[in-house]
């Protein structure tokens, strides 16, 4: 078990209340000074090290493996291959349910994509295992890869995302493009991106006759362990996964990978504690990324700049072994008004590793298209952008015809314009210049992402010193929940958080369910609040129905639970000490639990989402079309701000994801080899400190009653919506060149069109 034990923030004055306050990350100080352990920074006794061997070509199948010249290697333990990979309970190939992915476990000599697991060698040292995977030195029967968006003849998925249909219409698109003045028709492109948090997905195996115990980072802590239960034949309970700890994770940790089970395969193979940690260029392969899409739009207007027609059209990729589909035109079914809506997909499978969920999939990459169109569109319609979309925003969910649960978008626009200053800007683009004579250019983007909620459990006690515990096998990914969840923890059972042991990040604790979505905060929120409630409520039992207590038949008013104390609700001057209730019941702890979920019954009758305007400031080199993001304004409205501090944190990193989005990010697939041609952190570009722009999110206040007993609505994602289009219209607005393939480079701004 490592320590997990977490310092102390230093001390903020509270009022009254641990939600909404600024509290400093419980873990901070562990984390900067290295005391954090990471999956990786285990070294058990006796440890192996792995190393994965992945496939050099896309398509084909391995011939040759050089399995006795890696064994050859002094420091070389075992080599697992095909040949000889230990029998699993379960086909990886077998999928029971959407959630499942297929994995690459060594089943076969079979290559579908570009790093590929195609062996494990385990040595004494790393670099053993390093140099031993460099001896096998494979020979493949190599097949022509099918590269990109137009590998193959095209299909209408089956769903897109998990389980949204294809395709959706409301009213006649053509008859509202017929009936339009103003109509745009373009086409956008967004390359393939990969997750690449800091830490690589890395995991410590060992098991001890059928049980299994491992490090690893993870974002859905029980998925993880059903997955590693169905492939080793074991139960669940067998398997102990600690996690407290993640570098990063934007969606790849969301399911156990391929490469993390092989560090399991090894231990188990070898009867000794093993480490396999991905190296950068493995993480491009097999545990998932962002799939490229082409997307058309076409809209229309009437003269006075009203929406009568949106259609939204998405190609997109996945692999030629499993499904997910990246859920692009979904983004125009919330935002915009348009009397006609329809949104469709079709995708091509080719010879690359499963697409997956990362950081906002179909928000992000629908909403970089769809705000790309608007601003043409309000453009055609010779209207300021924001003028645009404030006349155009929906007032109901325009494809489900549901009001919103509640909706601050206006307060959005109006917090964020004002703060950015965008009344002064000139309608017509290239009319900006800084002092150095760069092109200055303000582009607006709306952002929005759904209010999701899992399943999710926790556990409360209640002790006789007057401390309390919450157990919840939550995950901190780096935002913050750690120390949010113990705020709500703190005010669900009343008492300061110092007085309170709050236990998180393994899987031997109650199911929190999945760390994505940004559903955590409230799914894993509500269980503990719910599960405070029922601690106190069997307590507030023991003491209204006890005539020694000060409480006693208090039952019909009420009690409050704060400071560690019980009140009447009625008169607060009649209280008692949670520690005096249990002393005199003679018990020495008292225990409840609860669950978070969403409210079927409401969302049937709301549509949920958070909303922002996202403000951007470029300025370009009028000579060299080098660009940059040099000031970013969003205002956020997302239901209650359980720790400002660690939202801030969560909207900001949002929007630099968004700045990279547009500027920055992307894989480059060879077409002829199928490989990542740029699978490192030196070429895949990413922003560092100097590309992140002046940042403020603004936390525009908001008071939702419909989405969960704590109006959380969740942060996670929304920022990177609506900031990519920010940047890529203010691209426009300072050069006049709209460029319509992402990211956006020199090459694409000055090449003539
Ligand atoms: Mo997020 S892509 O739901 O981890």
């Amino acid at each position: 078990m490592p320590d997990i034990a977490l310092t102390r923030a230093p001390a903020h004055v509270r009022h009254g209340s641990n939600i909404g306050q600024p509290l400093t990350r419980r873990d901070g100080v562990l984390k900067v000074t290295g005391a954090a352990k990471y999956a990786a920074d285990q070294h058990p006794a006796g440890m192996l090290h792995a190393v994965l061997a992945v496939s050099s070509i896309a398509r084909g199948r391995v011939a040759f493996l050089d399995v006795a010249a890696a064994k050859a290697h002094p420091g070389v333990v075992e080599v697992i291959t095909p040949a000889n990979r230990p029998t699993l309970a379960q086909d990886p190939d077998e999928k029971s349910d959407p959630f499942m992915f297929r994995l690459d476990l060594l089943q076969s000599d079979r290559v579908r994509y570009a790093n590929q697991p195609i062996a494990v060698v385990i040595a004494e040292t790393l670099e053993a295992a390093t140099e031993g995977a460099a001896q096998l030195a494979p020979r493949y029967e190599v097949e022509p890869a099918r590269v990109g968006l137009d590998a193959a003849e095209s299909f209408v998925p089956p769903a897109v995302g998990v389980g949204n249909p294809a395709q959706v219409t409301r009213g006649d698109v053509e008859a509202g493009l017929a009936a339009s003045t103003r109509k745009t028709a373009e086409t956008y492109e967004t390359p393939a991106q990969f997750h690449n948090p800091m830490e690589p997905h890395a995991i410590v195996a060992a098991w001890d006759g059928d049980t299994l115990s491992i490090d690893t980072p993870s974002q859905g802590l029980a998925v993880a362990q059903a997955r590693l239960a169905g492939l080793f034949g074991i139960p669940p309970d067998n398997i102990h996964i600690r996690s407290p700890f993640l570098g990063g994770g934007f969606g790849c940790k969301g399911f156990i990978s391929g490469p993390q089970i092989l560090g399991a395969i090894a231990a188990r193979a070898v009867g000794r504690p093993v480490k396999l940690v991905l190296r950068r260029e493995q993480m491009f392969g097999p545990v998932g990324h962002r799939a490229p899409t082409r997307q058309t739009l076409r809209l229309g207007a009437d003269q006075d700049g009203n929406l009568l027609a949106l259609d939204h059209h998405t190609k997109t990729i996945s692999s030629t072994f499993d499904d997910f589909f990246e859920p692009a035109s979904d983004a125009s079914h919330t935002l915009y008004g348009s009397a006609a809506i329809v949104t469709s997909h079709e995708a091509v499978r080719g010879d690359i590793g499963t697409p997956l969920f990362m950081r906002a999939p179909g928000e992000a990459t629908g909403s970089v298209a769809l705000e790309s169109a608007i601003d043409e569109m309000a453009q055609a319609c010779g209207m300021d952008p924001l003028a645009f979309r404030l006349k155009n925003y929906a007032e109901v969910e325009p494809i489900s015809g549901r009001p919103f649960s509640s909706k601050a978008l206006r307060e959005c626009y109006r917090q964020g314009a004002e703060r950015f200053g965008w009344a002064r800007r000139p309608l017509a683009p290239r009319r900006m210049r800084d002092a150095d004579g760069l092109l200055v250019g303000w582009g607006v983007g709306t952002a929005t992402f759904p209010a999701l909620m899992f399943a999710g459990n926790a556990k409360a006690v209640l002790r006789r010193d007057g401390s309390g515990v919450m157990e919840i096998g939550a995950h901190d990914m780096g935002q913050g929940a750690w120390t949010a969840l113990a705020q709500i923890a703190a005010d669900a059972l009343g008492l300061d958080i110092d007085q309170l042991e709050f236990r998180s990040g393994t899987s031997d604790l109650p199911d929190a369910g999945i760390a994505g979505g940004s559903a955590h905060t409230a799914t894993a929120g509500m269980a503990i609040h719910n599960a405070g409630a029922d601690v106190i409520a069997r307590l507030a039992n023991l003491a209204t129905n006890d005539q020694r207590s000060p409480l006693f038949g208090a039952g019909n008013a009420g009690v409050i639970a704060r400071d560690g104390r019980l009140l009447r609700r009625d008169d607060e001057s009649r209280s008692e000490r949670y520690a005096d209730i249990l002393g005199r019941a003679g018990l020495a702890q008292i225990e409840g639990h609860g669950t978070g979920a969403a409210d079927a019954a409401a969302q049937a009758d709301y549509a949920m989402h958070a909303h922002g305007a996202v403000f951007a400031e470029v300025k370009v080199d009028p000579d060299l079309g080098q660009m940059r993001a040099t000031r970013v304004v969003g205002a956020f409205a997302a239901g209650r701000i359980i720790n400002p501090r660690m939202v801030q944190s969560q909207l900001q990193g949002g929007m630099i994801w968004g700045v990279s989005f547009a500027l920055h990010e992307q894989a480059v697939i060879d077409p002829r080899s199928g490989r990542p041609m740029n699978a490192n952190l030196a070429e895949y570009h990413i922003p560092v400190n100097a590309d992140v722009p002046s940042l403020e999110a603004i936390l525009v206040e908001e008071r939702d009653p419909h989405v969960n007993a704590l109006g959380i609505k969740g942060v996670g994602e929304i920022g990177i919506t609506g900031t990519a289009g920010a940047v890529a219209n203010a691209v426009w607005h300072a050069t006049g060149i709209r460029v319509r393939k992402f990211p956006i480079t020199i090459d694409r701004l000055i090449e003539p069109r």
